[in-house]
């Protein structure tokens, strides 16, 4: 039998000269100006070499051509709500800085702190030398703006998410609190990509509360599974269940047991088209991880064995990750 080829990638991210050329083609193909992908390059490889020189936990840490392309596919998502600067911030904000130091052990919340911080003043700098914004302007592109809930949308300008039906439900969850706004405007944010959210804090800040008030605000149908360590991939897609009804069973003894297969609750989302929040998504067992791959990369799909059937998940299916740091 002839041997596969062996070919190893090496890098994640692959050499500058490359990662410019990538990124160079990648904007010019979504209608991006050249200086926009200067501003790309320079903010990838401050994070990939500069910060990883400063931090020794960053060594750890690997953008990936995903990464780029995500950037860039929020700017063209955004390019008629925003301008290009904004849309340029929003989005490293985005990709880059609001998960930087996840996946990561890192020593203590200082060293978070720090790390943040020096990628907003880099973001700073590039907004200036390559955007022209300068500081003045970087306050007005950075405010946070309204809370807004009225019947047909809710968000916190100038990220809206439109509601699946008019309704506006009066509870007690506090949207405006000044936290909690500048949360739901990163997960608004990142609703507009379209890709499924993780979202890490401490125990007790209001994660699960925050997607669960924001569906129901909007009118979406959310399915909440807490994870364990003995959560495995049949008792999120379903299984298969003896089925005998007491009359069958009475005519003959011997009969044999029918199975029958039955959702769970994961496939009724994908199938229905509801939002799903995985809670405590850290417990998850290598399976599970493995398992939800298809679903949550750009295939969107699900093969079931027992069923021998692929599922495409539905466009309004949308996955919601919580977790406590490690
Ligand atoms: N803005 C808010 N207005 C009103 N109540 C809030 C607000 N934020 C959080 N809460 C309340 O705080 C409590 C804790 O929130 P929640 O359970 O969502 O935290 P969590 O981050 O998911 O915690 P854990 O990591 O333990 O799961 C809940 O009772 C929630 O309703
Ligand atoms: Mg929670």
């Amino acid at each position: 039998m002839q041997r596969l080829n062996e070919h190893q990638i090496r890098e994640q991210v692959p050499d500058s000269v490359d990662l410019s050329l990538i990124i160079r083609k990648v904007c010019e193909d979504n209608g991006l100006p050249q200086h926009v992908a200067v501003a790309i390059f320079n903010i990838i490889t401050f994070v990939s070499f500069d910060l990883a020189h400063n931090y020794f936990s960053m060594q750890r840490k690997t953008l990936s051509i995903r990464d780029i392309l995500n950037i860039i596919e929020f700017m063209r998502k955004n390019k008629d709500l925003l301008s290009l600067e904004a849309a340029f911030k929003h989005a490293v904000e985005l990709v880059i800085v609001d998960g930087v130091c996840l996946g990561i052990d890192i020593a203590g919340q200082d060293e978070k702190e720090s790390i943040i911080n020096d990628c907003q003043q880099y973001l700073a700098r590039v907004m200036d030398v390559v955007f022209g914004v300068n500081a003045d302007s970087l306050k007005i592109i950075n405010a946070e703006g309204q809370f807004v809930n009225t019947l047909q949308t809710i968000g916190v300008e100038p990220f809206m998410m439109p509601k699946k039906q008019d309704l506006l439900i009066q509870n007690s969850f506090a949207f405006e609190a000044e936290t909690t706004k500048s949360n739901l405007l990163k997960l608004i944010r990142a609703f507009t990509l379209g890709k499924p959210i993780l979202v890490e804090g401490p125990p007790g800040v209001g994660k699960t509360a925050l997607v669960e008030n924001l569906a129901r605000q909007s009118g979406r149908k959310l399915i909440r599974v807490n994870l364990s360590e003995q959560t495995d991939m049949m008792d999120l897609l379903g299984s298969e269940y003896p089925t005998t009804s007491s009359a069958e069973q009475d005519e003959d003894e011997d009969q044999e047991i029918q199975f029958s297969w039955c959702d769970g609750v994961l496939l009724q989302a994908i199938k229905e088209g509801h939002w799903f929040l995985i809670d405590e998504m850290n417990l998850a067992q290598q399976s599970i991880l493995e398992g939800l791959n298809a679903i949550l990369d750009h295939r969107r799909t699900v093969y079931i064995p027992e069923l021998n059937r692929e599922f495409e998940c539905h466009p309004d299916f949308f996955v919601f990750a919580c977790q406590n740091p490690s």
